[in-house]
């Protein structure tokens, strides 16, 4: 697939995925500025195989014997479908074959996410207090998980 379709599918499950309150949906600039660089990966989940739609997608950075895990998101037609759980399990496979031994994620305290990351293995290490900055002017801590693979 090449970057413009590619692109384009993340931007139509952007679109749909995120609640503008949290202000976390990155832009088709940010987008396409961190997958033209050699260590950001992006996997999509295609649902449907005749159109190649896709139904979810993840973006992950790779630094030397690690992984961050920089956004997920799934369209909200598909969820609860093991859908970011699978797009999981494809990372940890891909970040490997890298010579990743650890993923990190840093998510919002409230985000429901956290029951995934957890079910999957992740663990809390650390938190960072007041780190995002909400559209409404609040904060809210950052908290860092961590899995070892
Ligand atoms: C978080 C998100 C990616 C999950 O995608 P999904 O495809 O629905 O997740 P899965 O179906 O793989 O979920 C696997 C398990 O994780 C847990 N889980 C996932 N979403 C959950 C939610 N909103 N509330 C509670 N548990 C949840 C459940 O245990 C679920 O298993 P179950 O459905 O059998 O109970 C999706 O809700 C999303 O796009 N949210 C908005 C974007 C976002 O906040 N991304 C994370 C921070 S960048």
């Amino acid at each position: 697939m090449n970057k413009t379709s590619q692109v384009d599918q993340i931007m139509a499950v952007m679109e749909t995925a995120f609640d503008p309150q949290w202000g976390e949906a990155w832009n088709r600039r940010q987008v396409e500025d961190a997958l033209v660089l050699p260590n950001t990966f992006a996997i999509l989940n295609t649902g449907d195989s005749k159109n190649e739609i896709a139904t979810g997608f993840l973006i992950t950075r790779h630094a030397p014997g690690e992984e961050e895990l920089l956004l997920i998101a799934v369209d909200p037609k598909y969820r609860r479908q093991g859908t970011a759980q699978k797009m999981l399990s494809q990372l940890t496979i891909d970040a490997r074959a890298r010579g990743a031994s650890r993923i990190f994620l840093e998510m919002r305290e409230n985000n429901p996410a956290k029951i995934l990351y957890l079910g999957v293995g992740f663990e809390p290490i650390g938190r960072r207090k007041a780190y995002y900055l909400l559209s409404d002017g609040n904060r809210m801590d950052a908290i860092t998980y961590g899995l070892s693979i």
